[in-house]
């Protein structure tokens, strides 16, 4: 079978492949083309590419020519459209909170893939995009706040005085906070962290946070690893905590999330109107409404003193080991989908394969999209 790397929209600059990927997939007897340039801003050259046995083409071919597709930000619908039948590809579609790519995919006659769908098991790890992208996101947040925050991370002691160590909040300890949390004490700062989720306080701690906690929490075995809703009582509980040691922190770091639900609000305006001016809030969930109310996707503001940034970006900013990453879980998963011959096989009886396929014949594959989208 062929496989065809796009490049990908230019505000992006990862790739899907490296060469080093496409080298592993060529070996397991397939056929790699890469559209011109795809490479470029993840330091990957076209020269590179053919060195280990890919064709570049232009974008026309790749369409035409391949047998399954892929590319990290979805294909814009005018050229899915030019997709042949039967065609597969494999991107991040983001499927659960966008219903519209469904439905059009439930009319094509292609079949879809979205890596953000990997489920979350044991055999999924090694295929998960999500923690990859994520663990990139909490190591640059936690750069980017130190860049921009008006003190040091760590103590010193000089002749000059001490400086005592910058305090930083780390809001939800899933892939990106832990990253975060680790990051920040190789800095020198003092790391707080709340979550809903007890099973984490251990990690926490091993990695030198203080784990606070908010007694009331509501879990749910069943929910995979993933927080659930939490009850109104219980959230107001942890706003008024929250607000306590967010007026004490020099850094907010925010990643608490929900799959498939709008990002719990935890830090309202009162409680950025409290922190000291010159203190720091990243908010990792802005794509999906920010865990500070006064966030602004894709945007750096300063309100009340206090800059926020809403980068949704992060990965894109580490292209290099960005691409290496998604690259890596990418090769792990299209192994389940290539044969000792080098062709595509689709057994929809692997639960990691029917639980990233959006749509196969017209039909959503995935349990839990089918949960969500009814
Ligand atoms: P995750 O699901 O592994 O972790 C989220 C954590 O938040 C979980 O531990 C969960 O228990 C916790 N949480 C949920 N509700 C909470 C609440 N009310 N209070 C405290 N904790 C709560 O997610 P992951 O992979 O770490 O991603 C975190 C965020 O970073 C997501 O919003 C994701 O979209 C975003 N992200 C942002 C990037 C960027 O460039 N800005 C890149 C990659 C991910």
């Amino acid at each position: 079978m062929t496989i065809g790397i796009l490049k990908d929209p230019n505000f992006e600059s990862r790739v899907a492949l490296l060469p080093e990927a496409v080298k592993t997939l060529i070996d397991l007897k397939t056929k790699i083309i890469v559209e011109k340039n795809a490479g470029l801003k993840a330091f990957a050259t076209n020269e590179e590419y053919e060195a280990v046995g890919a064709k570049v083409v232009d974008k026309q071919k790749i369409i035409s020519d391949s047998d399954v597709l892929l590319s990290i930000n979805p294909v814009e619908k005018n050229r899915l459209a030019k997709m042949k039948k039967g065609q597969v590809i494999i991107s991040v579609f983001n499927p659960l909170s966008d219903k519209d790519i469904v439905d059009y995919f439930l009319k094509s006659d292609q079949t879809a893939f979205s890596m953000d769908m990997i489920p979350r098991t044991t055999r999924g790890q090694a295929m998960d995009i999500l923690s990859s992208m994520a663990t990139i996101a909490g190591y640059k947040a936690v750069l980017d706040a130190a860049m921009k925050l008006p003190n040091f991370f760590p103590m010193f002691m000089t002749a000059a005085g001490t400086i005592r160590p910058a305090k930083i909040l780390i809001l939800g300890a899933g892939v990106a906070g832990l990253q975060a949390i680790a990051t920040g004490r190789k800095l020198g700062g003092v790391v707080e962290i709340f979550d809903v989720r007890s099973a984490v306080k251990e990690q926490v701690e091993s990695l030198g946070g203080r784990f606070v906690e908010v007694e009331g929490a509501k879990e749910d075995a069943a929910a995979g690893g993933y927080a659930v809703e939490q009850d109104e009582e219980f959230k107001k509980k942890q706003k008024q905590l929250i607000h306590d040691h967010a007026s004490k922190s020099n850094v907010v770091i925010c990643t608490a999330q929900i799959p498939s639900k709008k990002a719990p609000v935890l830090i309202e305006k009162h409680t950025v109107e409290a922190m000291k001016a010159g203190s720091v809030i990243i908010d990792l969930a802005a794509s999906t409404g920010g865990n500070c109310e006064l966030t602004e996707d894709g945007k750096t503001v300063v309100k009340e003193g206090v800059t926020i940034v809403g980068n949704s970006s992060y990965p894109s900013e580490m292209p290099n080991d960005a691409s290496r990453m998604f690259g890596n879980n990418l090769v792990n998963f299209l192994k389940l989908l290539i044969d000792e011959d080098g062709e595509l096989i689709l057994d929809f009886e692997d639960e990691i394969v029917s639980g990233t396929c959006m749509v196969h014949g017209k039909e959503i594959m995935s349990d839990r999209l089918k949960k969500v989208h009814g």
